[in-house]
């Protein structure tokens, strides 16, 4: 059985330390904000709508300490990209501005946090049935980085696709990049995948290209970090590459992702702020300097996939066609607010 990635138990929050799998199961406690953000920014939790849920949580906290605005503004500073930690900030900052005045702020606090927590299960179980219904009876298929139950409040967006389709009965090939720099397919999408009995290959990120050229394959599917108004998705740097090689050979490329991870207040792909980390996340594997350990590097944590790559958007209210601009806006219209 997979372990959740996050649990909120007497009073606190437990995150699963998703940097020691797939060898070491174990949860870090959080009794305050700043111990949240500094488990979002050192990832031991990560993924787009899991930091969402967990800085839903550290306001809760917060506001138990006294300190909601200070946390709203440490927790916005942990991660720039995925859209889903702004979205779940506003969220609470609103429920706190509608009940300033009574008592039990905190408790109703914490349960905002929770409800969040549990929307974005049942969020990924519509995205799952929606996508699986584009995958054939016997599906060969890609994905890219973790956008599974461990990057989410629990069964996944991409990964979610593919738990649906199997639980529709399809037969699945899944092939899961080693997503460098930090291997998230690697560590977390082959664990979770095989922990729920699915069939899974792990690939280097550069063998996706040359796998397209030699064997059937039905659809590549990943998760997003933020889509813009025109459909441009933010995803773990190489999913811009991987798009391309798709379009190539013509499979068709699927963002799986919430209505959370839609920032239609920004126009296109090239406004997405894109996190830059560290370089020893490039210089070493495993702890070790696999480069001259003072050699420049440049690391962004993530690309930008123009949306005349994209084949469709499933989200949990349908699948999202070109013209993006033009459907997008019908679901949010006049922007986010
Ligand atoms: O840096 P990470 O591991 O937080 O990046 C995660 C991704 O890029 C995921 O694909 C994305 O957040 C979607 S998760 C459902």
């Amino acid at each position: 059985m997979l372990p959740p990635a996050l649990k909120w138990e007497d009073g606190a929050l437990y995150l699963l330390d998703q940097r020691a799998l797939p060898l070491e199961t174990k949860y870090r406690i959080c009794r305050d904000y700043e111990e949240t953000a500094a488990a979002i920014e050192d990832m031991t939790v990560r993924g787009a709508p899991a930091i969402g849920v967990a800085a839903a949580y550290g306001l809760a906290l917060a506001e138990r300490e006294g300190e909601f605005a200070e946390a709203a503004k440490r927790l916005a500073a942990t991660r720039p990209t995925a859209v889903n930690l702004f979205w779940a900030i506003k969220r609470m900052e609103e429920t706190r501005a509608a009940h300033e005045n009574e008592k039990n702020l905190t408790v109703l606090l914490e349960r905002e946090a929770a409800k969040i927590h549990e929307e974005d299960v049942e969020i990924n179980k519509s995205i799952g049935r929606y996508g699986a219904a584009l995958l054939p009876d016997e599906c060969a298929a890609i994905t890219h980085c973790n956008a599974g139950a461990l990057a989410t409040a629990g069964y996944g967006t991409a990964l979610g696709v593919f738990r649906a389709a199997a639980e529709a009965g399809k037969k699945l090939k899944i092939y899961a990049d080693e997503t460098r720099p930090r291997l998230q397919g690697a560590s977390l999408t082959a664990y979770e995948l095989m922990a729920d009995g699915l069939d899974v290959t792990v690939i280097t990120d550069s063998m996706a290209a040359f796998l397209m050229s030699r064997t059937k394959i039905d659809a590549v599917i990943t998760g997003a970090d933020r889509v813009a108004a025109n459909g441009d998705a933010a995803n773990k740097i190489g999913t811009y590459g991987l798009a391309i090689a798709a379009k190539h050979h013509g499979v068709p490329f699927y963002i799986a992702a919430p209505l959370s991870t839609f920032d239609a207040d920004c126009p296109s792909g090239a406004e997405i702020p894109i996190e830059e980390r560290a370089a020893d996340e490039v210089r070493k594997i495993g702890g070790k300097y696999i480069t001259p350990p003072d050699v420049k590097v440049w690391n962004p944590a993530f690309d930008v996939t123009p949306s005349e790559l994209i084949a469709g958007i499933i989200t949990e209210r349908g699948v999202i066609r070109a013209p993006y601009k033009e459907n997008i806006e019908k679901i949010f219209p006049g922007g986010n607010a």
